[in-house]
């Protein structure tokens, strides 16, 4: 693959079956963009044929819904898989200029699938980690780095960049998010909820009261009573043991069409039922007078056949002027979905 000169490289991340969403969305912001293929319909890297601090501003300013993730790839290394390829990665990280004491750095390694190595990519960290503690005085950490290498492993090169989280659209590897199965946690859903609080930079403890469609099991529910609100649970079906009896819930028992409410009674609004998109947000429309202006949707969109950019211009053409979009990503829990934003007009 070639790239125009100045050519900034990167690999691109989305969910599997979705990268080619991704990639329409890439090659309308860098049109003429050159890609090659490193997991079928996941992972690729790109040319974005311009210079790296414009690629990276067009990329945070008209963050791509499908892409969940990108690294820079600064230099590249053929590689045998054998041990021996961790001395010329070392090699490589002892030439960094750009590292200053007391920096935090995180080493996110992956490799192609499917490949045998002799050596893992936790092992690559290993052997990385005291070359940046004692030439340089770095702390390495898993989270919250100011600095990532990212290195990607496949049959015969290493693709290596230096970023920082912000670049990478996600602090996560890959910008897959693994979030602690914490016991007591009521559903696998409330990761949905928790990845777009990180990922959309949202404050729930900001709000006060929540209208929560398709809440059952609770997970969406739980966080938001973690956060410190008080919910209004809709669902036909029955809510976690854990969760009934809670002064802090109010539940109704039914479907989202068979409740209404007084104007304003709620400054968040939050929707997971997994539907129809078009009729979710006719049902979410409908429900809007019951937010406060300036209150949020927080909603997961259902994709199906079609193209799902036409999926999320229908669902916001539903909702008409009366809101603001903030966010439409799909997320990394986000199965065949997206999560998008709103906020109401005040
Ligand atoms: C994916 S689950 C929601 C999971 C939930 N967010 C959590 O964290 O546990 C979808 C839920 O939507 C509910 N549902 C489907 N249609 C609905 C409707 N018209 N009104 C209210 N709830 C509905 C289902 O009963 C189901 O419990």
């Amino acid at each position: 693959m070639t790239t125009g000169a100045g050519g900034f490289r990167m690999i691109g991340s989305s969910n599997r079956g979705f990268a080619r969403y991704a990639l329409e969305e890439i090659q309308n912001l860098f049109p003429g963009t050159e890609v090659r293929w490193l997991e079928p319909d996941e992972v690729f890297l790109f040319g974005a044929g311009v210079r790296r601090k414009e690629a990276v501003r067009t990329l945070r300013e008209r963050e791509p819904m499908f892409l969940r993730h990108v690294q820079p790839v600064e230099r590249e290394l053929g590689i045998d898989r054998t041990r021996a390829d961790l001395d010329r990665i070392v090699e490589l990280a002892r030439d960094e200029t750009r590292l200053r004491p007391g920096e935090k750095v995180a080493v996110q390694v992956r490799k192609m699938g499917g490949i045998p190595f002799d050596y893992t990519p936790y092992g690559v960290k290993e052997a990385l980690d005291p070359v940046f503690v004692q030439r340089f005085g770095a702390e390495p950490v898993v989270r919250g780095a100011d600095r990532i290498f990212s290195l990607y492993l496949t049959a015969d090169r290493l693709f290596w960049g230096v970023s920082s989280p912000e670049e990478n659209l996600s602090d996560w590897s890959g910008g897959m998010v693994r979030f602690r199965k914490e016991e007591g946690r009521v559903s696998r859903a409330e990761f949905k909820l928790l990845e777009a609080e990180e990922r959309f930079g949202l404050r729930l403890d900001r709000f006060d009261r929540a209208l929560d469609i398709g809440a059952a099991l609770g997970g969406w529910t739980s966080l938001l009573l973690r956060r410190g609100l008080h919910v209004t649970a809709v669902d036909p079906s029955p809510m976690h043991p854990s969760l009934i009896g809670d002064p802090r819930i109010t539940y109704l028992s039914g479907k989202a069409d068979e409740v209404s409410f007084p104007k304003a009674s709620f400054d968040l609004l939050v929707c997971d039922v997994n539907w129809s998109p078009r009729q979710t947000a006719r049902l979410m429309a409908g429900l809007l007078p019951a937010l406060a202006g300036g209150g949020e949707v927080i909603l997961t969109v259902k994709l199906m056949r079609g193209s799902p950019f036409r999926t999320v211009e229908d669902v916001l053409a539903e909702f008409g002027e009366a809101v603001v979009p903030l966010h439409a990503r799909q997320l990394f829990h986000n199965r065949k979905e997206l999560t998008l934003h709103l906020r109401k007009h005040r």
